[in-house]
């Protein structure tokens, strides 16, 4: 494999990383088998990876206990001027972060080697692909990321001498002394972690976390924060989507892209098995979606990643069969609790609860104990390639033509089921107001609601009033060809608590009602906050549903709506004279409506 560095941009900055972080020794990746393998060897000796005898060429990890998530709090966009990241991102000047982060970088790898990981976002060589390089001081992030990206030596071919790429600098921030013991997990602590980027330069600097979206950077820093304004500046769309295709009966295709905030079921919808005879439903995506108006004129998207990192607990053969057979081996799992047969277990697997396992943090736990097995936010990280249901079409250059965009959230009360969008800008009114209670794949409270506009709080790389702005753009550009809004809500409760939609498969009748409304096929009845299906529209055929839970379901209730004004009202005050006029617009079209 060629690992030669020709490129005068990398081999300076390869130099300047070492000379600053001090690493051992330099080992510039070639994405190959074989690399991966004598990695993974390497993390099996030294303690930090165990393999499972269950499943073939796969691997369980535990972090380090105050490592297991992203970290909102500890995330920067650093522009010129605090304005341009916004009111939604936490913000220190450049020089002065550079400055800090550089204080924590030197010397930052004594006594590890320092990984070069070449790796494209999207297939090599695509047109619509991002080269990114890794320098990273993590094993665990080399395996993760030969699996999450595409990591080639090729990727070094084609940036040839003179080629552009997204540096992305990572440190666990655990430099070892001479004849100093490694730890399973090396990590810094919380008050030294930074997950900087720096979008006018598309740099990102990462410090101090091992954890997914912390450390395996063409994810969430690359593919979304970074790109986000990379799109905004170029004219294309870089979203925290799913993106699946829906064949019916008869044959159509529909091309479907949903924003749901982080652990609210982008992946569980993203395989989804139609519960409906004759639908077929393909994954083409599970988290991000880049999207570009193609020749056509329509918005067509494409998976910049080629894994799935999803969230463990919950998946079980009846919430998504097509993740659990993704997941038969070839597996890097993370925060899992450990069979004594050797394989994987989490809460939500099964109904077979086991009498003894290890748990995410390395004890003994048996049915008795108080906490849980496996830690709420435990992943795996899966190739995509794998999924029974992956689209044939889903490393297509030219995406996909999206026909629907879905906007959600988990909302126990409220909002109901699903209703259609009056139009684009009331569409990107709904997203720029999604409220979701918030879940364990950030570090903090759990439960709380928040406003998460089109579920990229914790990623848009700019000032998200722009970024309302870029929608409302790029929606005058689509025009009649713009795909249909709706938004949803799989997760409303009854007074009791208990979830009144079984969803999963389920949720396919909603989608049929949506395909139909493209279609012109089905009715739909105006309410104050959008278009809704009468009973009669929805697909129920088979499907046993207490009549009250439905009208539970459905129903919009004026004075809870009225309620939501005053805190839209405060979120709007946020973002000052960077608030599209639009979205002032459309909130008081909503006031009007509920009277
Ligand atoms: C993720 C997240 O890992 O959104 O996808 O946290
Ligand atoms: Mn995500």
């Amino acid at each position: 494999m060629n690992t030669e560095v020709r490129n005068t941009k990398l081999s300076a900055w390869i130099t300047e990383v070492a000379a600053l972080c001090q690493p051992d020794a330099i080992c510039i990746c070639d994405g190959s088998k074989k690399e991966y393998d004598a990695m993974m060897q390497k993390l099996i000796d030294s303690g930090s990876a165990t393999p499972l005898k269950k499943r073939p060429n796969s691997y369980l990890f535990r972090s380090d206990p105050s490592d297991v998530a992203r970290v909102e709090d500890r995330t920067y966009i650093s522009t010129k001027s605090q304005d341009e990241a916004g009111p939604t991102n936490n913000w220190i000047a450049p020089a002065d972060l550079k400055k800090t982060m550089k204080n924590l970088y030197t010397g930052c790898m004594k006594g590890r080697t320092m990984y070069v990981i070449p790796f494209s976002m999207g297939p090599i060589g695509s047109p619509i692909s991002k080269i990114g390089i890794e320098i990273s001081d993590s094993p665990y992030v080399v395996v993760n990321m030969h699996i999450m990206t595409r990591v080639s030596s090729k990727v070094l071919d084609l940036l040839g001498t003179d080629g552009d790429f997204i540096p992305c600098l990572h440190s666990i921030g655990a430099p070892l002394a001479p004849g100093q013991k490694d730890v399973q997990w090396p990590c810094a602590p919380i008050e030294q972690k930074y997950i900087s980027h720096f979008p006018e330069e598309n740099l990102i600097w990462s410090y101090g976390s091992g954890y997914g979206g912390n450390a395996l950077l063409g994810k969430k820093c690359l593919a979304l924060r970074i790109a986000s304004a990379m799109a905004r500046r170029e004219g294309w769309m870089a979203e925290h989507m799913l993106i699946l295709r829906l064949t019916s009966p008869e044959g159509k295709k529909y091309h479907i892209a949903a924003a749901f905030p982080s652990a609210c079921g982008k992946t569980n919808l993203a395989m989804m098995q139609p519960s409906l005879k004759g639908w077929k439903c393909e994954c083409i995506g599970d988290d991000i979606a880049w999207m570009k108006i193609g020749p056509d004129g329509r918005l067509h998207a494409s998976n910049p990643e080629s894994c799935f990192f999803g969230v463990a607990p919950g998946t079980s053969y009846d919430t998504n069969p097509m993740a659990m057979d993704t997941l038969k081996e070839n597996i890097i799992f993370t925060n899992c609790a450990l069979t004594d047969e050797g394989d994987v277990w989490w809460e939500g697997i099964s109904d077979d609860v086991p009498s003894h396992l290890i748990d995410w943090k390395g004890k003994d736990w048996t049915p008795a104990s108080k906490s849980d097995a496996a830690h709420a936010n435990a992943r795996f990280t899966a190739p995509a390639s794998q999924c029974p249901v992956i689209c044939k079409d889903w490393e297509d250059p030219a995406g996909v033509p999206i026909d629907i965009f879905i906007f959600g959230g988990r909302r126990s009360s409220v909002v109901p089921l699903v209703f259609e969008a009056f139009s684009w800008e009331h569409g990107v009114f709904l997203g720029a107001t999604a409220a979701s209670e918030t879940t364990s794949a950030n570090i903090g409270a759990v439960g709380n609601l928040r406003r998460d506009p089109f579920a990229m709080k914790p990623f848009c790389g700019y000032n998200m009033g722009d970024y309302f702005q870029h929608w409302f753009s790029m929606g005058e550009k689509l025009g009649s060809k713009a795909p249909r809004i709706f938004y949803v809500n799989w997760f409303r409760k009854s007074p009791d608590g208990k979830f009144l939609w079984p969803g999963f498969s389920e949720n396919s009748r909603v989608l049929k009602w949506m395909c139909e409304r493209v279609d012109g096929k089905a009715g739909a009845e105006e309410s104050p906050i959008g278009l809704m299906p009468k009973h009669a529209d929805l697909d129920l055929s088979g499907l046993s549903l207490a009549p009250e839970n439905l009208t539970e379901l459905m129903s919009v209730k004026t004075e809870e709506w009225k309620a939501e004004i005053p805190d839209i009202e405060a979120h709007y005050a946020t973002f000052g004279k960077r608030l599209p006029l639009k979205l002032k617009d459309q909130l008081a079209g909503l006031a009007l409506r509920l009277g």
